[in-house]
Formats: C-alpha cells, structure tokens, sequence
C-alpha cells in the first residue's frame, strides 16, 4: 500500500467499528479522500428486509455527494472484517457499488483510485473502476 494511503485506509478501519451487519457479519469499512483535503467515511448498514441493505461505499460516496456540489475524490479505500473467516483477499466492491463508482467517476470526469483490502491485509490499487467494471452501463447511453 502507498505510504500516503495509510492514512485513509485507517480511517476506513475505524468505520468497520460502526458497520451495522447483524445479519451478514461482514463489516465494511470505506474512506475517501477529495481534493480540499477532507475525507469522507461510511459503513455498511443493513436491514431485516436484505435488499435494503446499503454498501459502505454507497454510504461514503452519497455522504460526500450529499455534502458538496464539486468535488474530486483523489482516492477511494475500502476494507472488510469477517469475525467467521479471516479474510486473506482485498474486499472487491460489489456491482452495485462498482456502477455508483462510476457514475462518481463521470461526475468528475476523472477516475477514482481504488485502495482494496481487508482488515490487517495487503491492499492492492487499482487506476479506476474501469478495471472492474470494462463495459458498464452509463450516462452515454442516456444523453
Ligand atoms: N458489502 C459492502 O458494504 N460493500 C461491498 O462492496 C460488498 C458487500 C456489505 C453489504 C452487506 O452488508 C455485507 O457486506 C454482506 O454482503
């Protein structure tokens, strides 16, 4: 991991305390960093009724979307604790999140550096989301 990541993929770790995953037990933390400085954090949250359940990454990037009119996030990092499994593998952003990402990268017109890992293991980085999501489906079809 970047040394300069460190910072954010600790405040990612802190969000793991506020997951809300009683039915998963997966806790998801998430952290980003804009342009201004500021970071911006999220949680998993989940619902009796489980499509409600929202992503930590959701939950960090409407926070951000909902704070700002402008803004670029510079890095993006995520991670996950399994209280039944040590997880050896970086927590992958699922599709749901992976098209949210992107639409984030539209907003901004620039890719949003991707820091994955799960708790006390190795993140990998990725440029953008295009790494993970190649032919999403996106505003281009609409307008
Ligand atoms: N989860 C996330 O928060 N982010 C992901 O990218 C993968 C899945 C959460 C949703 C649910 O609360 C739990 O992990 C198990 O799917």
């Amino acid at each position: 991991m970047p040394p300069d990541i460190q910072p954010l993929m600790q405040k990612a770790e802190e969000q793991l305390d506020y997951a809300y995953a009683p039915y998963s037990q997966f806790y998801v933390g998430a952290a980003l960093l804009i342009d201004n400085g500021e970071i911006y954090t999220g949680c998993n949250q989940e619902n009796a009724p489980y499509p409600l359940c929202m992503c930590a990454e959701r939950v960090a990037l409407y926070n951000v979307g909902t704070t700002h009119k402008s803004f670029k996030i510079i890095a993006l990092a995520i991670t996950a604790y399994n209280p039944k499994k040590e997880l050896r593998e970086p927590c992958m952003p699922c599709g749901a999140c992976r098209q949210v990402i992107q639409e984030f990268e539209h907003r901004q017109k620039a890719p949003i550096p991707l820091y994955l890992a799960s708790k006390g293991h190795y993140a990998i980085g990725l440029d953008g989301i295009s790494d993970l999501l190649p032919v999403g489906f996106s505003i281009d079809s609409l307008l």
